[in-house]
C-alpha cells in the first residue's frame, strides 16, 4: 500500500515537474519565436495560407498571426459577413497582403473539397504558393448525451467534418506538396481524443482520429510539418463563453502557442501547461473512476447549456442545429 502510494506521489511530483518545464520553455519560446511563421515562406514567392474555420475562435486568432507573420490568407468558414469584416479588419493592421475568403457551409455543401480547392487555385493564380493549411474548422455535438440520444444527422455531421472534410483536405495538400521549402499542415485536434469524454464520445473519437491521421502522414514529405494540437478549453463560440480564467483561455493566447509550438518536436501537441497539467492528472487516475466523475461534471455541463439554449428565441437560434436544411 505504501508503495502504491509513494508510486503515485512520485508520479504526481513527475507530472508537475514536466509541466512547470514546459511553462518556462514556452515563455521563451513565447519571447524568442514570434517569426517561426516565416520559416514556411519562400522568399520571392506570393506565400499563401488556408485556414478554414478563420471568421471566429481559435480560427480567427491565428489567422491574425498568419497574416502578421506576412502571409497571404485564404479564409474559409460558414458565414460570409464575418468572413468580410475580418478580411476589412485585417487588411487595415495589415495593408501589405492580401486576403481571400470563401463562405461555405463543410457540413451542407456536397462539392466542398472542389469548391475548396476551385477556389485555391483561383486565388494562388500561377506565381502563389500555399504553403500553409490550418484544418481548423470542427463541430462538436450540440448538447452532450449519451450516444443513442444524438440524432443520427447530428453524428453524421461531425465525423464528415471533422473526419471527412479534413481528411481530404490533408491529402490534397500534401499531394500538392513539391520539393523546395519547407510546408505546414495544421489539424485542430482536442484534449477529448486523447481522454475520451463520456456524452461527447463522437466528437471525442472523431479528435482521436485527427491525432493518429496527423501523426501518420507526418512521414509523408520530408520538408513537411504536421501538428495536431489538443487544447482543452478555449473561451469560444463552441465552448459557449467568452470568459477567460486558468482552464478557458483565450483564442489569442491559444494562436500565440500555436505558433510558439512550431518549435516544439511533438506533433501531438498540447501546448498549454495548464492543460497539460490537467491532462497529466487525468492520466494517472484509474480509468473508470476518471468516466464516472467526467459523467458526473458533464452533466451539470449539460443543464447549462439547456438552460442557456432555451434562455431567449436568439440562443435558440444560435444554438439549434445547423447541418439541416430544412
Ligand atoms: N474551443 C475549444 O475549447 C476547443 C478545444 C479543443 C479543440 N477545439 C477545436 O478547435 C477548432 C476551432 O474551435 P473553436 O472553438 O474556435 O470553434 P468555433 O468557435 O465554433 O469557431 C468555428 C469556426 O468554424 C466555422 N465553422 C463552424 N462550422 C462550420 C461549417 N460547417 N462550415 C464552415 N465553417 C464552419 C465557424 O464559422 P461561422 O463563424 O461562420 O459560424 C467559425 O469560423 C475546432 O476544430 C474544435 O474542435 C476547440
Amino acid at each position: 500500500m505504501l508503495a502504491v502510494l509513494s508510486g503515485a506521489a512520485l508520479a504526481v511530483v513527475g507530472a508537475v515537474v514536466v509541466c512547470v518545464l514546459m511553462f518556462l520553455k514556452y515563455q521563451l519560446l513565447l519571447k524568442v519565436n514570434p517569426g517561426s511563421l516565416k520559416r514556411f515562406q519562400v522568399k520571392g514567392k506570393k506565400n499563401w495560407v488556408l485556414i478554414t474555420g478563420a471568421s471566429d475562435g481559435i480560427g480567427k486568432a491565428v489567422t491574425d498571426k498568419f497574416a502578421k507573420s506576412g502571409f497571404n490568407v485564404m479564409m474559409l468558414s460558414r458565414t460570409e459577413s464575418k468572413l468580410a469584416t475580418l478580411k476589412e479588419e485585417l487588411l487595415k493592421k495589415y495593408p501589405r497582403i492580401e486576403i481571400e475568403y470563401l463562405p461555405m457551409d463543410v457540413a451542407a455543401e456536397k462539392e466542398r473539397h472542389a469548391k475548396t480547392w476551385a477556389f485555391v487555385d483561383q486565388v494562388l493564380g500561377s506565381d502563389g504558393e500555399l504553403r500553409a493549411l490550418v484544418n481548423n474548422v470542427g463541430m462538436n455535438m450540440i448538447i452532450p448525451a449519451t450516444i443513442d440520444e444524438h440524432e443520427d444527422d447530428e453524428i453524421d455531421a461531425v465525423i464528415d467534418v471533422n473526419v471527412g472534410y479534413t481528411t481530404r483536405m490533408c491529402r490534397t495538400y500534401v499531394a500538392r506538396t513539391t520539393k523546395s521549402g519547407r510546408y505546414l499542415l495544421i489539424n485542430m485536434g482536442s484534449a477529448l481524443g486523447l481522454h475520451p469524454c463520456p456524452y461527447l464520445a463522437v466528437y471525442s473519437a472523431s479528435k482521436a482520429y485527427i491525432n493518429a491521421l496527423s501523426t501518420a502522414i507526418s512521414r509523408d514529405r520530408r520538408n513537411l510539418t504536421v501538428k495536431s494540437f489538443t487544447p482543452f478549453y478555449v473561451a469560444s463560440p463552441m465552448t459557449l463563453t467568452t470568459r477567460t480564467d486558468i482552464m478557458f483561455i483565450s483564442p489569442k493566447k491559444m494562436a500565440d502557442l500555436v505558433v510558439a509550438a512550431l518549435r516544439d518536436n511533438r506533433i501531438v501537441c498540447n501546448p498549454y501547461w495548464y492543460h497539460a497539467l490537467y491532462g497529466a492528472m487525468m492520466s494517472l487516475l484509474p480509468k473508470n473512476k476518471l468516466l464516472d466523475i467526467t459523467v458526473k461534471q458533464i452533466r451539470g455541463q449539460q443543464k447549462k447549456i439547456l438552460r442557456k439554449m432555451n434562455r431567449t428565441p436568439e440562443s435558440k437560434a444560435r444554438l439549434a442545429p445547423r447541418w439541416r436544411k430544412d
